[in-house]
C-alpha cells in the first residue's frame, strides 16, 4: 500500500474545518480531530502518518468484501465509461438495473422477495418502505393504516420517517417533532429491559405480549407496519431469541400489518444467513437494504417487495398504485452494475460461511476479554460477524462507564493495531466477511491490549 504522505501537513491542518461529522459534535471533531484514512487494502486500512490497522468495523457495516474487491471496481470502471448515469424514473431504464433486479429476485426468491425499488441509501430504503407500505394499504381500500410499531434500541437510520421509528433518543430528541403515529416497543435486550428478565425465551414472550398489547390498545386497523433489524445493530447488536421473529411475523400476519425487516447490515451474509429474515426462517413483506449491496464503494440500495405487495401494485387499476416516490439517484447504472458485481463476488466466495465461523470466533473471545476485564459488563453476538461489548463501571449496578472511556479504550485499541467503533456504551466489531482466523485472533489480541493499557 502507498502511503501518501505528500499532503498530510495540509490535510491535518484542515482536517474538521470545513465540515460537520455525521454522528458528532463539531465542537469534538475540532478538538479531537477524526483520524485520516487514506487507503485501504484486504481487510486493512491505513492513516495519513502510515499506520495500518485491521478495519474491525468494516467501513460502516457495509464492506464485507474488504477494501481490494477488483471485480467491483471494475464493474463501476466499466459502467462509468459506458453510461454514467441515467435515471429509471417513468419512461426509461437502464440496463444494468434491469438486471440487477432480475439478479436480485434470484437472490431473495428463498425470502419470498420478488420486486426491486432502488435507492441510494439506507435511510432512503427505510422512508420507501415506510411510504411504500401505507401506499399498500390506501390501494386496498384501507385509508386508516398509517401507524408503524417499531423497537426501542432499533436503529432505521435518519431521514424524518426513519428516525421517527428509531429507537433511540440521541437520533430523535434533537429533530423533534417527528412523524405522530410511531409507537415503540421493548426491545428482546436481555442485559436490560422493562421485565428485568435475563432468559432470551422468556424475554421474547414478554417482548410479543407488550407487541399484542399495543396493536389491541392502538386498533389493528391503524397500523401500517412493523419494522425492525433481525438482529439489532447500530443500538449495540441485539440478536433476538428465535422464537421473537417468527412470533412478530404470526402477529402482524394476524392483524394484516405489513412486517418490515430492516436489513440495511444483515442483507447479504453478515449473520452467517444471506439475510437476517432466512436466518430466523421468517418471510418478511417489505426488505430493506443498502451497504454490502455494493460493499460500500458506491451510494446505492433496495427494497425488495413479496409477490402479495407486487400483485396489489400490479393490479391496481385505479390509479392509486402510482408510486409517487422516488430518487434521482434510484437505480443508478453505476451502484447497479456494482450491486452486480458485489452480488456474483459474495455468491462465489460463500461468505456466509466465514461470516459464521469467524464470527463465532469473535464472539467466543469476546467472552473470553469479559472473564478478564471487570469493564465488560455484557457481551452479545453469535450470529454472523456483528458483536459488541457493553462496557459498565459497575457489573452489579451495570452504571455506565465515564463517557471518555470508550474513545481512550478505542484509541489504545487502535494503538495495537485495530479499528473498532464506539457507539454508545458499546465497542461494536463487524468486519469484513472475508476477514481469515489469524486476522480475527489478532483483533482479539488488540482489544485484550487495549483494555490492559487501561488498567
Ligand atoms: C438497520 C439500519 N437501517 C438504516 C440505516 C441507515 O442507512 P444509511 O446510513 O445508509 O442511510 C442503517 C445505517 O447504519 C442501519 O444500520
Amino acid at each position: 500500500m502507498n502511503a501518501p504522505l505528500k499532503n498530510s501537513n495540509f490535510l491535518k491542518e484542515n482536517n474538521a474545518r470545513h465540515l460537520f461529522h455525521p454522528m458528532a459534535h463539531p465542537a469534538d471533531s475540532l478538538a479531537n480531530p477524526p483520524k485520516i484514512i487514506t487507503s485501504g487494502e484486504g481487510v486493512k486500512i491505513k492513516d495519513v502518518d502510515g499506520r495500518e490497522t485491521i478495519d474491525a468495523v468494516g467501513g460502516l457495516w457495509n464492506v464485507n468484501l474488504g477494501y481490494s474487491c477488483e471485480p467491483v471496481k471494475e464493474a463501476i470502471s466499466r459502467q462509468l465509461d459506458a453510461l454514467p448515469y441515467y435515471s429509471i424514473f417513468r419512461g426509461t431504464s437502464n440496463d444494468a438495473v434491469i438486471h440487477l433486479s432480475y439478479e436480485l429476485a434470484e437472490f431473495f426468491r428463498e425470502d419470498g422477495l420478488v420486486r426491486a425499488f432502488y435507492t441510494s441509501g439506507g435511510s432512503d430504503s427505510v422512508e420507501t418502505a415506510l411510504r411504500l407500505a401505507r401506499q399498500y394499504h390506501k390501494i386496498r381500500g384501507e385509508h386508516g393504516r398509517t401507524k408503524f410499531l417499531s423497537l426501542k434500541k432499533g436503529y432505521h437510520g435518519t431521514h424524518i420517517g426513519g428516525a421517527s421509528v428509531n429507537g433511540n433518543a440521541n437520533f430523535r430528541a434533537a429533530y423533534e417533532p417527528l412523524l405522530p403515529g410511531c409507537y415503540h416497543l421493548p426491545a428482546p435486550y436481555t442485559y436490560r429491559n422493562p421485565f428485568n428478565e435475563t432468559d432470551p425465551e422468556k424475554l421474547a414472550a414478554h417482548c410479543v405480549a407488550a407487541l399484542a398489547d399495543e396493536i389491541a390498545f392502538q386498533d389493528p386497523s391503524t397500523i401500517a407496519a412493523f419494522i425492525m433489524e433481525p438482529v439489532l445493530g447500530a443500538g449495540g447488536v441485539i440478536p433476538p431469541h428465535k422464537s421473537f421473529l417468527p412470533a412478530v411475523k404470526a402477529l402482524c400476519e394476524q392483524h394484516g400489518i405489513l412486517l418490515i425487516t430492516d436489513e440495511v447490515i444483515t442483507a447479504y451474509g453478515r449473520t452467517g444467513a444471506w439475510s437476517g429474515a432466512r436466518l430466523w426462517g421468517v418471510q418478511p413483506d417489505i426488505m430493506c437494504t443498502a451497504k454490502a449491496i455494493t460493499n460500500g464503494y458506491f451510494p446505492f440500495g433496495v427494497v425488495m417487495l413479496s409477490q402479495q405487495i407486487a400483485d396489489t401494485f400490479e393490479q391496481d387499476k385505479t390509479g392509486a398504485a402510482a408510486i409517487g416516490h422516488g430518487y434521482t439517484y434510484s437505480g443508478h447504472p453505476v451502484g447497479a452494475a456494482a450491486a452486480l458485481a458485489c452480488l456474483a463476488e459474495t455468491k462465489r466466495l460463500d461468505v456466509i460461511t466465514n461470516a459464521a465461523a469467524r464470527g463465532t470466533q469473535l464472539y467466543n473471545g469476546a467472552k473470553a476479554l469479559m472473564e478478564k476485564y471487570e469493564l465488560i459488563g455484557d457481551v452479545r453476538g453469535g450470529h454472523g460477524l456483528m458483536t459488541a461489548l457493553e462496557l459498565v463501571s459497575d457489573r452489579t449496578t451495570k452504571a455506565p462507564v465515564d463517557k471518555a472511556l470508550p474513545m481512550q479504550l478505542q484509541q489504545a485499541i487502535y494503538d495495537n493495531g485495530v479499528m473498532v467503533r464506539v457507539s454508545g456504551p458499546n465497542l461494536i466489531l463487524s468486519p469484513p466477511l472475508i476477514i481469515s482466523e489469524e486476522e480475527a485472533s489478532q483483533v482479539l489480541s488488540a482489544i485484550d491490549a487495549g483494555f490492559a493499557a487501561l488498567q
